[in-house]
């Protein structure tokens, strides 16, 4: 019979699946499992009826939802106190003991990905979530059930629910980010933000794609099995389906032990298949965890040790000099591509003159590169003794490396001062459709510059005459009909955007995100702005002279007037179209502190980002702070929270909240 078939091939497929991924100990070639799964396919094609919810076939996804519903955690999500030496674990190890008799702790790598929440009735999987704020998170059941790592069915039918680490490995972070760069899209930045990037799809196909994985690490109810250990609790997930990290988790009877276990595991992780960002210790026996309990906000009977960012070594090769928008010179460590905490990376910036000859950095050097705030890769120092005898010191460069016009010096920086350089150009063009900008879809850095090269954009204005070319773009390498048509949709979507992100995007020197958004307020017409006077402006609060002048320098220039009239005459809202206010719980109702330098925006930038979202920034750290948002070089802003244990977001996570 046709249902019983189906019924056994969903056995063989899932047992073969349970040894490849549960046991590491695959039984059945790749060219079997695949025999199996297209019977099991077409069989249920034939007969939809006898279609099961926990069939292997729903993993290729297919469901669209337009948003995710919020979920509300049966036990909150907590996460652990954060701790970054030796001397913490034995304190850790010291604090316990005050209240417990001859602790053993389990010690298991800290997977870097996203918290989940897995949810079964009677042995299937019925709903999956997000930790969120830790009370509320987000319903992903459409996009975990693509993971293959995660069993649709456990092998006892049991209500539990189960919480664990959704992450993407290297190999997949590796093809995912070769992926990406094929299409200009910009790269993950590590496998934690591409983990969390991909279980937001909202089409579960692209997640699927993704090649997720799920390491089950804790049960929120062990007592209803019966289980009295952490130990027992990992043995039990595993004997249950689901892909524990036996061969590296360990017991440890005191801090001796925990401190070696570390050593370990700090040592496998550049060789693990995917990425670990430290050591999670926790107290082993459950009535000694109940003993325990919490302190306000985070349990006491765990802790997370994090690894110090990884220093990698390798040379430099060139160091290349690009220019901004606003001419502005910026060397840039151009070194043999190596992996730091988890990504490639081959450059790094060098700021400018005085950066360089302050870290003496030469061509040829060994250099020591690590990842700022987690994201952004820098230079950290030279090995002087591995340096060559014959390497030459660093000199700036005088002429411009697009125009070469002799550059002019003004505080620490070099200016390309040729207003036709066409690097300025391009960065001007990059600049005009960034996302806080005229925020168009579907253009990478290189397109623009392609396109200014082969004559299709010269001004902001020809992105709206690119429509006449559709046949000639057609031709171009990595664009199809879909793509072109998706990026023209933008461009003319863009037409509708308030007067704010217009003014932003034709790019005024010092008119940042947020004084494009006080002029738009104060103005509300383009007509209005382009009418304005110096007293006018220096009058309006936080407009100083500086960026006054610069306006009026702006406005007086008739080229850039007669700009203004073609995109009006193209179309473009020339309104403000009052504040918005967008709805993000992330942001909602909480308090931010910022420190260190960000990539993507200036700090202006993003504190009027967290405002529209209903946000406050301030100043310092206090305990009444949510969250620090933390760039590069942060500032003892960051080691303060990092002492009271507040939420710290990195540039990428930051974004991707946005
Ligand atoms: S146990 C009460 N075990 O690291 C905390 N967490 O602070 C229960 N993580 O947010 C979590 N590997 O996302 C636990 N083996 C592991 C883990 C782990 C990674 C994450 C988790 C949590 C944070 C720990």
């Amino acid at each position: 019979m046709v249902k019983n078939r189906i019924d056994e091939l969903i056995q063989i497929i899932n047992q073969a699946s349970y040894e490849y991924y549960v046991l590491d100990n695959p039984t059945m070639t790749d060219q079997e499992y695949d025999d199996y799964y297209k019977e099991l396919l077409s069989l249920e094609e034939k007969y939809p009826e006898f279609k099961r919810e926990d069939s292997p076939t729903n993993r290729v996804g297919g469901e669209v939802i337009d948003k995710f519903e919020k979920v509300t955690h049966e036990k909150p999500m907590l996460s652990f106190d954060d701790i970054f030496n030796e001397e913490e674990v034995i304190a850790f190890d010291e604090r316990i003991r005050k209240t417990i008799k001859n602790p053993t702790y389990t010690v298991e790598p800290k997977m870097d990905g996203l918290s989940g929440s897995l949810i079964y009735k009677n042995g299937v999987l019925v709903r999956a979530a997000t930790r969120g704020d830790g009370v509320t998170g987000e319903d992903i059941t459409v996009n975990v059930k693509t993971i293959k790592s995660v069993p649709l069915r456990l092998t006892k039918n049991i209500d539990i629910e189960v919480r664990g680490e959704i992450y993407m490995s290297k190999s997949s972070f590796e093809k995912a980010n070769i992926e990406r760069e094929k299409n200009g899209e910009p790269k993950f930045a590590n496998p934690r933000n591409a983990a969390a990037g991909s279980i937001r799809q909202l089409d579960s196909k692209i997640a699927a794609k993704r090649n997720l994985d799920f390491m089950a690490y804790f049960l929120p109810n062990p007592e209803d099995y019966g289980i009295e250990t952490q130990s027992e609790s990992l043995e039990f997930l595993k004997k249950l389906g689901f892909v524990t990290n036996y061969k590296l988790n360990t017991v440890a009877h005191n801090v001796k032990e925990i401190i070696q276990d570390i050593h370990s595991l700090a040592q496998q992780r550049k060789d693990l298949p995917f990425a670990i960002d430290g050591v999670v210790l926790k107290v082993n026996r459950l009535e000694d965890e109940a003993l325990l309990g919490f302190t306000s906000r985070v349990p006491r009977w765990g802790i997370a040790y994090k690894f110090p960012a990884e220093e990698v070594l390798t040379t430099l090769k060139e160091i290349k000099f690009t220019v901004g928008r606003t001419g502005k010179i910026t060397p840039n460590a151009i070194f043999a591509p190596v992996h730091v905490d988890g990504s490639l990376v081959s450059k790094a910036t060098l700021h400018n003159e005085d950066y360089c000859i302050l870290k003496d950095v030469r061509i040829g050097d060994v250099i020591s590169i690590r990842k700022a705030g987690d994201v952004i890769p820098e230079v950290v120092e030279v090995k002087l003794e591995r340096r060559k005898e014959d390497s030459i010191p660093f000199e700036m460069i005088s002429i411009c490396p697009m125009c070469a016009t002799p550059l002019i010096k003004k505080d620490a920086n070099h200016y390309c001062p040729n207003k036709e350089c066409p690097a300025r150009h391009i960065e001007g063009l990059i600049h005009f459709v960034s996302r806080n900008a005229m925020n168009v879809d579907g253009f990478g850095d290189r397109i623009i510059e392609d396109f200014y090269n082969m004559g299709y954009l010269k001004t902001v204005v020809d992105f709206y005459s690119l429509k006449n070319y559709q046949e000639e773009l057609m031709m171009l390498e990595g664009f199809g009909t879909k793509s072109i048509q998706n990026l023209l949709d933008s461009i003319e979507n863009s037409k509708k955007n308030s007067l704010e992100r217009l003014l932003f995007g034709l790019g005024i020197r010092y008119v940042g995100k947020k004084t494009a958004q006080i002029l738009a307020e104060y103005y509300k017409t383009m007509d209005a702005f382009i009418n304005t006077t110096y007293e006018e402006l220096v009058a309006i609060d936080n407009i100083g002279e500086m960026i006054a002048e610069s306006i009026i320098e702006y406005i007086n220039n008739k080229e850039n007037i007669q700009l203004i009239e073609q995109l009006k005459k193209l179309g473009l809202c020339m309104d403000y179209e009052g504040k918005q206010i967008i709805e993000n719980d992330a942001f909602q109702g909480k308090t931010f502190v910022l420190t260190g330098t960000l990539e993507h925006m200036t700090r202006d930038e993003a504190s009027a980002e967290i405002e529209v979202r209903g946000g406050k920034v301030t100043g310092s750290v206090t305990s009444k702070t949510d969250i620090v948002l933390v760039g590069a070089d942060p500032g003892s802003k960051y080691d303060k929270a990092k002492t009271l244990g507040i939420t710290i977001w990195n540039e990428q996570e930051f974004l991707q909240k946005l």
